[in-house]
This record gives structure tokens, sequence and C-alpha cells, in this order.
């Protein structure tokens, strides 16, 4: 009797041990560093959204050929999250093209505040600066053209006709 509930025991833990696997092993997958992907802002941010959907940013990871998704050289600039995040996703990015967090920053903050009716403002970029576009819109892209940030900023979130 007491060998028979010490084996039901053990398959108990077992099966326990067997469930827990696949959450550790996302666990070990790279973190997501805060970002959450321009899908999250969707629900709240519509307008944004949408005019941002008809934009080059959202269809940048597009211009790259497949050997070009290779390595960080090209999609650094083509996709968005954290430096890590990028190299580790590699040619698989979770966020493909230019979204809202390459320019207002990662947003899981901002959304968890926003949910709870709770918003502190700062956890979210406002405007976000020449120098943030300057990341990718310099000599260090291959394809650089001429950048003028007050003639740009307004195209960001524009339908494109
Ligand atoms: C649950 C709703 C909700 C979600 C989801 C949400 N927001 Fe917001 N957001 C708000 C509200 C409410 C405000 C405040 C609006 C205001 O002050 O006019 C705001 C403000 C902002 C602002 C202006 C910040 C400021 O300081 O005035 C930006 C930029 C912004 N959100 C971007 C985003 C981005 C990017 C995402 C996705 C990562 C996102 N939001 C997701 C509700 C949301
Ligand atoms: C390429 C950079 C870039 C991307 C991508 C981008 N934004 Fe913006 N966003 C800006 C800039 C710059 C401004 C300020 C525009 C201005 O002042 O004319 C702004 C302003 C805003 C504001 C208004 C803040 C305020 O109250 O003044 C919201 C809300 C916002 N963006 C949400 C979003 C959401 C949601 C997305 C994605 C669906 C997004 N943005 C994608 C650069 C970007
Ligand atoms: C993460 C990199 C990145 C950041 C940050 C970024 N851009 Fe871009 N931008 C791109 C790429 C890549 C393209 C080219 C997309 C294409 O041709 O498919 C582009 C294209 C554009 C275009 C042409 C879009 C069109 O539809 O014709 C404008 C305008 C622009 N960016 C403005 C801005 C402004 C303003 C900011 C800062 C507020 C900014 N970008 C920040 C990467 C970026
Ligand atoms: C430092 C950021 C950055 C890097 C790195 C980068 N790009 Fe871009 N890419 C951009 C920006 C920004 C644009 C939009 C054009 C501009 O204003 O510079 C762009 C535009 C493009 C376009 C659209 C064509 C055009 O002339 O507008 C193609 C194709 C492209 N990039 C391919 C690549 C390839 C291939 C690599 C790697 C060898 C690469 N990019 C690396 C930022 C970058």
């Amino acid at each position: 009797m007491y060998r028979k509930s010490l084996a039901i025991l053990g398959s108990a833990l077992a099966l326990l041990a067997f469930t827990l696997t696949p959450m550790r092993a996302a666990q070990s997958s790279p973190p997501s560093d805060g970002y959450v992907g321009a899908d999250a802002c969707k629900s709240c941010h519509g307008s944004h959204y949408d005019a941002w959907n008809s934009t080059k940013h959202q269809k940048a990871l597009g211009k790259l050929q497949a050997a070009e998704r290779e390595g960080d050289k090209c999609i650094r600039c083509h996709v968005t999250g954290s430096p890590d995040m990028i190299k580790a996703d590699g040619a698989k990015p979770r966020f493909p093209g230019v979204q809202c967090e390459s320019c207002h920053g990662a947003g899981a903050t901002h959304v968890d505040q926003a949910k709870a009716k709770s918003i502190v403002k700062g956890a979210i970029v406002k405007t976000p600066d020449g120098d943030v576009c300057a990341r990718c819109h310099s000599e260090a892209s291959p394809h650089y053209k001429p950048f003028f940030y007050d003639a740009m900023k307004g195209l960001v979130h524009t339908i494109k006709k």
C-alpha cells in the first residue's frame, strides 16, 4: 500500500516535470526586452496603426533578400527590437519592419499602465527626435538618402494614397 502510493507519487512527479519542461524551454528563448510589437498597440491607437501600416517602414523587411537577413548586418535597421533580440532572432525576427517601438521605444510598461488605466508620462517616448531616426537614416545605411527630420517626421503615420 505504502509502496503503491510512492509509485503514484513518483509518476505524478514525472508528469509534473514533463509538463514543466516546455515552460523551461520557453524561458531559455531570448528575452523580449520589453518589446511587444505593433499589434499590441492597435486596439488603442487604431488610427496611428492604420496609417503606419501603409508606410514603407511597415514593409522594410521585404526589401532584404533571404541571404541579407542572416546575421545582423542588414536586418538591424529593417526590423524592430533590442540589439540582443535582433541578433538572437536572426532571419526570423519577431517584429518585422520598422514598427512603433523602433521610434517610441519598448512599449511593455506603457501597455501595462494603459491597461490598468494608470498611465505615467514618460513610459513611452512621446515625440521621437532626430537622433532616433539617425540610428538608421545615416551613412551607416548602404542606401542612405539625405534625411530631413522636420520634413519627414510627419510622414511616419500618414496614409499613402
Ligand atoms: C490599453 C490601451 C493602450 C495600448 C495597448 C497602448 N496605448 Fe499608447 N496610450 C494610451 C493612452 C490612453 C494614452 C494617453 C493618451 C493621451 O494622453 O491623449 C497613450 C499615449 C501614448 C503616446 C503618447 C505619450 C505621451 O507622453 O503623451 C504614445 C507615443 C503611445 N501611447 C504609443 C503607444 C505604443 C507604441 C503602443 C504599443 C507598444 C501603445 N501606445 C499601446 C493607451 C494605450
Ligand atoms: C519611424 C518612427 C515612428 C514610427 C514607426 C511610429 N511613430 Fe508614432 N510618432 C513618431 C513621431 C516622430 C511622432 C511625433 C510626430 C509629430 O510631432 O509630428 C509620433 C507621434 C505619435 C503619437 C502622438 C503622441 C502625441 O500625443 O503627440 C502616437 C500616439 C504615436 N506616435 C503612436 C504610434 C504607434 C501606435 C505606432 C505604430 C503603429 C507608431 N507611432 C509608429 C515616430 C514614429
Ligand atoms: C530601425 C530603423 C529606422 C528608424 C529608427 C527610422 N527609420 Fe525611416 N526608414 C527605415 C528604412 C529601412 C526605410 C526604407 C524602407 C523601404 O524602402 O522599404 C525607411 C524609410 C523612411 C521614409 C520613406 C518612407 C516612405 O514611405 O516613402 C521616411 C519618410 C522615413 N523613413 C522617416 C523616418 C523618420 C522621420 C524617423 C524618425 C522619427 C525614422 N524614419 C526612423 C528605417 C528606419
Ligand atoms: C544603419 C541602418 C541600415 C542598415 C545597416 C541597412 N539599411 Fe537598408 N535602409 C536603411 C534606410 C534608412 C533606408 C531608407 C533609405 C534611406 O533614407 O537611407 C534603407 C533602404 C533600403 C532599401 C530600399 C532601397 C532604397 O534605395 O531605398 C534596400 C533594398 C535596403 N535598404 C537593403 C539593405 C541591405 C541589403 C543592407 C545590408 C547590406 C541594408 N539595407 C542595411 C537603413 C539601413
